[in-house]
């Protein structure tokens, strides 16, 4: 059979990584595919450097329209990101009855309900491994692996940047930009780094895996977003000290009212295998009701991991290229005529338990008053750690560091007893609080 011919949108990090392993590794991936796989035609602003990777193995044209115009393209991979030419280039793909294939999490965390409903009345497949955790298989194990199961609740680092700059701070002592520079030199963040470092881009991810797991529409503005630029060395040190780790997650969770879809940082048990994940490796955890606990680990990023993803697409594809399109894997797990409609919960319906830092004067019954406001409002404090004054402030110091573990409260009760405790005259400095999940 001939081979099926491709055309790639952008040939930078990771169209440059698709085109070398392809090439590379192109016996072993016919075999696979049943036919041969190939780059027929490369579309970037850069000609001159994209035909010096191409090497005269492809045609290279500027206009990325000229690529899906062309009648010898069956599949389109879409590797320029953002949400802009990148979305009219997806749109076009499909309206002209393409396969697209594309790792931008942005574009399909924001757009995706457009996009898959245009690619099914078209019959076409869009397909996006490399959109969450890079090189890691999570689309396909969510969405193929483990159909069985009730999904209940995914957990993931699914942001190299900020792991990275997380394990930096911790293990270096680095402070939060030094740690941000080198993740930036490494090229492990996003052109913008802001949808690094203020969870953006987790969210796109978790957004994504919400709607395969829980077979609802991609909701990316429904989604709880922050970051890590408020984290302080100091919150990191304590956290390691009452036997945690804080990591940047994406939650997603099935509850009695809802869905949960929230990016933030968290304290994880050290001995979780997740609060290990360290440097830019990126890792999921899934729960199903029949599998029970299962963890992904890997790469998220960088040139041939992502290419890794890409191609094991451009192969599922290859195979059900011919096959009726109600007989593939839908896009996004369930079919479109199945998605349902449950509510993402708002934060204050949220579940979970919290570590509170309170900087407070260092005198006789400011823990009894604190903890009385908790017990008022129904909370239940799990563990409290008070540091020496001479700890935080040196010799003579009036001022000291009371951190409090909670046990699981509903985040709408504890903002509002904050509120309370936040106003008693001995605590002298913004409430400092941080979620924490136990991920048993
Ligand atoms: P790069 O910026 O390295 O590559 C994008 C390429 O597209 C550049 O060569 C750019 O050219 C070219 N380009 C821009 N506009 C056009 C256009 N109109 N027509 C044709 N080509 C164009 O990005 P990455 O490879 O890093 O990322 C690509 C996608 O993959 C993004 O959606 C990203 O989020 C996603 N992704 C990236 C990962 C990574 O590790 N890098 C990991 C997972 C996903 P020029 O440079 O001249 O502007
Ligand atoms: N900027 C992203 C990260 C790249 O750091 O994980 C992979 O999506």
């Amino acid at each position: 059979m001939k081979p099926i011919k491709i055309g790639l949108l952008g040939i930078g990090t990771v169209g440059g990584g698709v085109f070398e392993v392809l090439t590379r590794n192109q016996e072993e991936i016919r075999r696979r595919a049943g036919r041969g796989i190939e780059i027929a035609m490369v579309a970037d602003l850069n000609v001159e450097r994209a035909q010096q990777i191409v090497a005269g193995r492809a045609q290279v044209v500027s206009d990325a329209r000229a690529v899906i115009a062309n009648p010898d393209i069956d599949i389109v991979i879409e590797l320029i990101g953002g949400y802009g030419i990148a979305k009219q280039l997806a749109l076009e793909t499909i309206a002209a009855g393409k396969h697209l294939v594309t790792a931008n999490k942005a574009l399909l965390a924001v757009h995706g309900t457009e996009i898959f409903a245009a690619a099914h009345a078209k019959g076409v497949t869009v397909a996006f491994e490399a959109a969450v955790a890079g090189g890691v298989p999570i689309i396909k194990a969510l969405r193929e692996g483990l159909t069985a199961n009730r999904i209940q609740w995914i957990a993931g680092i699914i942001n190299g940047t900020t792991n990275f700059i997380l394990s930096e701070m911790r293990d270096k002592g680095l402070d939060f930009d030094a740690a941000l520079k080198d993740a930036q030199r490494l090229g492990y963040a996003e052109a913008d780094p802001t949808f690094d470092i203020e969870g953006i881009d987790a969210a796109h991810k978790a957004t994504i895996m919400s709607a395969i797991a829980f077979g609802i529409p991609v909701q990316f503005d429904k989604a709880h977003v922050e970051g890590i630029t408020r984290l302080t060395a100091q919150d990191i040190k304590y956290a390691e000290q009452l036997g945690y780790r804080i990591k940047l997650l994406g939650i997603t969770k099935r509850v009695a009212q809802g869905i949960e879809l929230r990016v933030h940082p968290a304290l994880v048990p050290a001995r979780r295998l997740i609060a290990n994940v360290e440097g830019a490796m990126n890792a999921v955890v899934v729960h199903g009701d029949a599998v029970g606990t299962t963890l992904y680990y890997g790469k998220g990023a960088g040139s041939e991991p992502t290419a890794s993803a890409v191609i094991a697409d451009l192969v599922d594809i290859t195979r059900l290229h011919t096959a009726d399109p109600a007989h593939r894997v839908p896009s996004l797990a369930f079919h479109p005529d199945a998605l349902s409609d449950v509510r993402i919960l708002p934060m204050r319906d949220v579940v979970t338990s919290y570590y509170l830092r309170l900087r407070v004067a260092d005198e006789t019954g400011v823990l009894a008053r604190v903890a009385m406001l908790m017990a008022d409002a129904g909370i239940s404090i799990d563990a409290v750690l008070q540091r020496e004054a001479d700890e935080i402030g040196g010799e003579g110091s009036t001022q000291t560091d009371l951190i409090i573990l909670t046990h699981d409260t509903r985040e709408g009760t504890l903002d509002d007893a904050l509120v309370k405790v936040q106003a008693l005259p001995s605590v002298l400095a913004p409430i400092v609080r941080l979620r924490k999940e136990e991920l048993a």
